[in-house]
C-alpha cells in the first residue's frame, strides 16, 4: 500500500466513496457538498492506493485556530478491516505533529466502529457537539496530543 498527495483527478472518486457511505448517508451530506470540501483549497488530500488503484482518502486541515485537524476520513467498503484507515491516520499525525503537538478530529455520536479505533490509536473525546450537523446526532471532538504549545518544538 502506498500513500500519496491527491491530484484534481481524484477529487470525483473521493466524493463518491463518501456519499455512497456512512456517516455521510445517515448525516444527508451529498455527493455535490462533499465534492467541494474535498476539492477545497486550503487543505491536503492524501489517497492511500492498493495495486494502483485507490482505496482510501484522508483529509487534513493545518490551517484555523486549533491546527492540525483530520477532517474527513474514509476507507472504500472493499476495503475496510484490512489496516488501511490506522496506516493513513499514521501519516496524517506525521505531517501534523511537523507542524503542531495536537491532532484533532470529530467523529459522529453513531459511529461507534470509527470512534473505538480512534481511541485505540490514542484520541480522548474533548467533548460533544450537540445537534452539530443534524438534529438527534451530534459530532465528538477527539484530540491526540504530544503535549503543551510551550514545550512543542517545530521540526
Ligand atoms: C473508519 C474507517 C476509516 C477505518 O478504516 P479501516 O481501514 O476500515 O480501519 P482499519 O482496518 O485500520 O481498522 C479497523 C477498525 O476500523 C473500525 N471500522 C471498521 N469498519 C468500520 C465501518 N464500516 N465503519 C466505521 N468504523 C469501522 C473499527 O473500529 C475497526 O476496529 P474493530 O476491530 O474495533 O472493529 C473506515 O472503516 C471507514 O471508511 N468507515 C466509513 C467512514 C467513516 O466512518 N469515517 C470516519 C468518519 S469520522
Amino acid at each position: 500500500m502506498e500513500v500519496r498527495r491527491a491530484g484534481i483527478r481524484d477529487v470525483e472518486w473521493c466524493a463518491r466513496t463518501m456519499a455512497a457511505s456512512d456517516p455521510w448517508l445517515t448525516l444527508g451530506i451529498g455527493e455535490q457538498r462533499l465534492r467541494k470540501t474535498v476539492a477545497a483549497a486550503d487543505r491536503e488530500l492524501y489517497v492511500a492506493e492498493r495495486e494502483g488503484a485507490p482505496a482510501g482518502f484522508i483529509l487534513l486541515c493545518l490551517a484555523g485556530p486549533f491546527t492540525g485537524y483530520i477532517q474527513t476520513i474514509c476507507v472504500h467498503p472493499d476495503h475496510r478491516n484490512e489496516g488501511i484507515g490506522r496506516r493513513l491516520i499514521a501519516y496524517a499525525e506525521e505531517r501534523i505533529f511537523r507542524d503542531s503537538p495536537n491532532v484533532f478530529l470529530c467523529v459522529s455520536s453513531f459511529n461507534g466502529g470509527a470512534r473505538r479505533l480512534y481511541e485505540r490509536l490514542g484520541y480522548e473525546v474533548i467533548g460533544e457537539m450537540k445537534d452539530y450537523l443534524v438534529r438527534g446526532h451530534g459530532e465528538l471532538l477527539m484530540r491526540k496530543s504530544r503535549g503543551p504549545w510551550k514545550e512543542f518544538r517545530a521540526e
